[in-house]
This record gives structure tokens, sequence and C-alpha cells, in this order.
């Protein structure tokens, strides 16, 4: 396998074993998994690869393939200090901290290869699949125990503690437990996953890439995590709930005016509507309705656009593009703000609608599109061939 030449090629010696951390792709139930909602997501086949090798020392050295203009990162185990110069590896320093915190066992440094296939910055969260990664590897090679599920939580929390990033469960449970060619239906409260067959017959999901990132996209993140926060406070004072998503629709209708900030408003909006839409669209999928789930799927992306407000030019342009074009429903899928949209296309019309969708987003925007037909595929593991 290449993994290992290439970690031979940097470090000299030969790796002791192979991993691989998919990335994922969220179908509907955006902007929910920390507001207590339902979602969707599935573990897609591009992800990050890694070969592995304990030290004698205590130096850790990393290299990443996609990263090569930062050689290779040296630091020692005793200081896991998050430094600006450590770049991408400052995700791995997070997880050896919180893995000493917690079994202190990391008494050896490591030599570490990683090679990702997800794009960068796209919103298909490779920064989740590098932390899980870590954190498996770790399980893995010190005989930890930790379960799938609170892999998935220690990773979270350093993704919020460490890297400062206010993010919910969803990427980092369904890079955990992802499973072939399912769909997982995700509880955010219960972190229960329930696998369902997310296809529908004559058509494909595709991932589109607007090859467009905002810098802003984790502080504009945090602020609408924290917007959440305010609204459920002030909808407490009526009624005693833990999460937004734990008012209905209905109920939503009847103290919506307690909300006088127009902007809380329209993001509590967002949240309770779109937690329907995902209990919709799984209707649509047992009922193998695959209209009603492309019109869930659009209605979403107009929430995410109108209330929640972190859809932007480049994601509208590529969403009208894809309805334009044949997709019968097409959102932005993950935080937003860029990165990436999913399109459901009926398959006759696949490859004109990648022609005319990216016609149409280069002439609004500038740039070219990129476009994925992906596998749905299992979660974190260990590759065979380690030996
Ligand atoms: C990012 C976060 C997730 C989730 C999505 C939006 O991917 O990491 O926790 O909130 O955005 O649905």
């Amino acid at each position: 396998m290449h993994l290992k030449k290439e970690f031979y090629k940097i470090f000299n010696e030969h790796p002791k074993n192979l991993y691989f951390s998919p990335g994922r792709v969220n179908l509907i139930g955006e902007h929910i998994d920390y507001n207590g909602g339902l979602v969707f997501p599935a573990a897609i086949s591009l992800g990050t690869y890694a070969a592995f090798k304990t030290r004698s020392d205590s130096r850790v050295r990393i290299y990443s393939k996609n990263f090569t203009e930062q050689g290779i990162i040296e630091f020692s185990i005793n200081d896991l200090t998050y430094q600006d110069a450590h770049h991408f590896a400052n995700y791995i320093k997070g997880v050896m901290e919180f893995i000493n915190q917690k079994y202190h066992v990391i008494n050896d440094g490591f030599d570490l290869y990683i090679e990702g296939t997800l794009p960068p910055q796209s919103g298909l969260s490779s920064s989740a699949s590098l932390l899980v990664l870590i954190m498996f590897i770790f399980n893995d090679v010190y005989q930890l125990n930790i379960s799938k599920t609170d892999m998935a939580l220690y990773a979270q929390h350093v993704e919020n503690n460490y890297m400062g990033m206010h993010c919910g469960i969803m990427d980092q449970l369904i890079i955990a437990k992802g499973v072939k060619d399912k769909a997982l239906l995700m509880n955010t409260k219960t972190y229960e996953t329930t696998p369902v067959n997310a296809f529908f017959e004559g058509f494909t999901w595709i991932i589109i890439n607007t090859n467009y990132q905002r810098k802003t996209t984790d502080s504009k993140y945090n602020e609408r995590v924290k917007e959440c926060q305010d609204a459920l406070k002030i909808i407490n004072t009526y009624k005693e709930v833990s999460y937004l998503c734990d008012i209905s629709i209905d109920e939503y209708k009847s103290i919506d005016i307690l909300i006088k900030d127009p902007i809380l408003r329209k993001r509590a909006k967002h949240v309770i509507t779109e937690q329907q839409r995902v209990l919709d669209s799984k209707n649509a999928l047992l009922n193998k309705d695959a209209t009603l789930f492309g019109k869930l799927l659009i209605e979403s992306h107009q929430s995410l656009k109108n209330d929640y407000e972190v859809t932007g030019l480049n994601l509208d342009a590529l969403v009208d593009g894809a309805l334009l074009n044949g997709a019968i429903g097409a959102r932005v899928t993950g935080a937003g703000f860029g990165g990436c949209a999913i399109a459901l296309v009926p398959n006759h019309l696949i490859s004109s609608f990648e022609k005319q969708t990216n016609l149409y987003y280069k002439q609004h925007t500038g740039i070219d599109a990129s476009f994925y037909q992906v596998n749905f595929v299992d979660g974190v593991r260990k590759l065979e061939d380690s030996k």
C-alpha cells in the first residue's frame, strides 16, 4: 500500500499500523445538532489516511501530504500547548492532551504520516475526520477500550475546548459510527443512531463544492450557537425545555412573539422547522417518495438562506444552478458560508447536470465548481495491510 512507501520516504523506517477515517455529508438537519435535534448524515469514501509508529523517545514527528509546505512538524510529548506554527498538528496535540489528562498513557513519541482525500475547507469535515482518526489510533495503540460514541464525544470536546470551535456532535459521531451504504438517523440528545437506506431508485446523491471558503466560518458558526442559546433562554421564560428542538412547530407558532429580536426569532424558526423537515424526510424515505425528499431539501436551503443566514452568494448560485439543471432537490450541507452543497439528481441527467450546473455557477461567481459522487462507508477503522 502506498501509505507505507510514503511513510518510509519521510521517516526512513516502516510504519506499524495504517488507518482510515471518513469525511461526512449531511443529507438534511442542518445546524440543529447543537439544539438537540435529529440529523441525517452519512460517512463518505473521501477521508483521512494515516500511517503510524511509536518511537522510543519523547519526540513527535508529523507529516501531511496535504500540507507539504509545513514540512515535518516536530514537538515533544511534554509540551502540548497550542501553537500557530504547528498548523493542522494542533488538532493532534489537542487529542494527545485530552488522552493524557484522562488516561496518562502517552509516554512515548511517535511518527505519523497523514494523507487526506477530502477537499480542504470544503465543509465535508476534514477536521472531525482527523480528530476521530487520532482518537482511534491512541485507543488502538494503548488498548483504551473507548466506545465509538465516547471517541466522538472526546473528539468534540477537543474541537470545542482546545480548538475553540463550538460544534455539535454530528460530524464526530457519523465519522466514528458510519455504516456502509447507509445514512444514520442520529439523535443528538441520546447519541442513538439508526442506519437507514437513503437511496432512491433512479437517483444519485451528488456533492458539489463551491470551491469557496469564507475565512470567518468558525466565528460565524460560534455566533449562531450563541444566538440559539439566547433564543432558548427567552423561550424558557415561557416553558422549561433543554433544547430548541424540544419545541414543536405548533407550540412555536404561539410563542414566537415572545422573541422580540427579529434575528433571534428567525434563528429559532429555522431550528424548529428544520427538525420537522428531518422527521418528514424519514417518512419520504420510508414511502420511497423522492419528490417529497427533494422538496424538503429545497425548503431546508431556503430556511438556511433566509432565516439562519449561512449560505451566501456562492452556495445560493450553486443550488439555483443545480435546481435549474435537473436536480429534484439541493441544499447546502455542513456549516455553510462556503463549502459544499448536496443535490439529488435523476441518473439519466447526471452528465448534462454537472456540465450545465457548472456553467451557471461560473457565470454567477467566476469560479468552477467540483462534483463528487461518493459511496457511503463504514466509520473510522484500522486498515488490514498494516504489517
Ligand atoms: C458543522 C459542525 C456540526 C454541525 C454542522 C451544521 O459541520 O461541526 O456540528 O453543526 O456544522 O449542521
